[in-house]
């Protein structure tokens, strides 16, 4: 599958009925392969109707109205109904909030081909891909066109060639779907971080196998995590799980019993950062979801010197060290505040880098070297100040500079 840089809107939410669920109708794109093109695919605009998502209680929902699909639409727009009510899938109101102007929700739909299974299969099956920026969602979904019965004398779309609803929609239903609620983590070194995945499903028979592998994909390299097969009428006992030499580990009774297929990375190292890959497999369907593991290390702050004494005529250098932190991006400081100064001030000279080192674990040290003039006031405060994508707020340290 290709995943395409497309942004769109979602567009709108509607509808909380009493029990906690809402329609939510996002603008998506159809793609289909088509040669000829440059490349080789066409898009048009599609329109996704989720219908009763579990949102739970939302008081600022109850505004809303159901959402009422145009009547006598135009039979070329494609437009896909398909009721989401018997999953119940953590974080899906974000949707619900998504909006032009703060978060793009990205939806793409392409036809889909089960593996396996011959019979309409490709005609009728189609393969959802929805991702809010930001990577606080997404989800793969596989629908099925629901048959219309004889005596509609339905409509059809033409470029699908399948029969439409009464509103002029495609019914459709939901049979698996592979969802993250969390797509892109940070997680300290030597620290443990939770990639996370679950999967609901739909119609199965009971003895399907599920099978479950993570594989890491890291400036062009894959390997595999860890695999597990297991069958879903198999709550526990038949569960096989198969690691790699990565310290990771996923709960085999809590895939069968909750679809929850994440897994937990333990002792994360530097070389453990990339991207993950969630494939679930269930008989005929496959979905996939990539979460983000980013290693993130604060610097460790320190002075080299104990004491900062000027003597006559002759200028000082203090060094400020940031030891061990990743990824590479520091920024250091210099502050000085004089004791009639009410507050600090950036220091004239803001001093000189040292080149980065880099040590075995993969981690960064820097040092900034400042030369303190002679002239500097007795009982003056020097800061070195370090700024991290580790640390919330910046790390100071500071020395008065005392004269002999
Ligand atoms: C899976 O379980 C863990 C706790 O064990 C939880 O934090 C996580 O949100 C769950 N993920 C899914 C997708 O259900």
């Amino acid at each position: 599958m290709t995943v395409t840089g497309i942004l769109l809107c979602a567009f709108f939410t509607t509808c909380v009925c009493a029990s906690g669920v809402a329609d939510v109708v996002l603008s998506c794109e159809f793609i289909e392969d088509s040669v000829g093109l440059r490349d080789n695919f066409a898009r048009s605009p599609a329109t996704l109707i989720l219908r009763e998502v579990f949102v739970g209680s939302l008081e600022s929902l109850e505004a809303l109205t159901p959402f009422v699909p145009p009547s006598n639409s135009d039979p070329r727009v494609i437009m896909f109904e398909s009721k989401v009510s018997s999953f119940k899938i953590p974080n899906i109101d974000i949707l619900l909030h998504a909006d032009c102007n703060e978060r793009e929700v990205m939806c793409e739909i392409s036809r889909y081909a089960p593996h396996g299974l011959k019979e309409r299969s490709e005609s009728d099956h189609f393969l959802v891909s929805i991702d809010v920026a930001g990577g606080a969602f997404g989800t793969l979904l596989i629908l099925r066109a629901v048959p219309q019965a004889d005596d509609q004398t339905s409509r059809m779309n033409p470029e699908l060639g399948l029969p439409l609803s009464q509103t002029g929609t495609m019914l459709t239903e939901v049979l698996f779907l592979v969802f993250s609620t969390v797509k892109s983590l940070s997680a300290p070194l030597r620290g443990a971080g939770l990639l996370n995945c679950g999967f609901r499903h739909q119609d199965m028979s009971p003895d399907e196998e599920v099978h479950i592998e993570w594989r890491q994909q890291h400036r062009g390299r894959g390997q595999i995590i860890i695999t597990m097969a297991t069958r879903l009428n198999d709550p526990e006992g038949g569960a096989m799980v198969r690691h790699s030499s990565k310290d990771s580990s996923m709960d085999g009774a809590q895939v069968v019993s909750e679809g929850n297929a994440s897994v937990t990375l333990n002792n994360i190292q530097v070389t453990d950062e990339g991207a993950y890959i969630c494939s679930v497999t269930i008989g005929p369907y496959h979905g996939q979801q990539v979460v983000n593991l980013q290693v993130v290390q604060a610097p460790s702050v320190s002075f080299s010197e104990e004491k900062l004494i000027l003597k006559g005529n002759t200028a000082q250098t203090l060094r400020c060290h940031c030891r061990q932190y990743y990824p590479l991006d520091v920024q250091v400081e210099w502050l000085s505040q004089s004791p009639t100064d009410e507050e600090p001030a950036i220091f004239a000279d803001q001093g000189s880098l040292s080149s980065h080192r880099k040590h075995g674990d993969g981690t960064y040290s820097l040092s900034s070297h400042l030369v303190v003039p002679p002239d500097v006031v007795p009982g003056t405060r020097i800061t070195c100040r370090v700024s991290h994508v580790a640390l919330d707020a910046p790390v100071s340290v500071s020395m008065l500079v005392e004269h002999l």
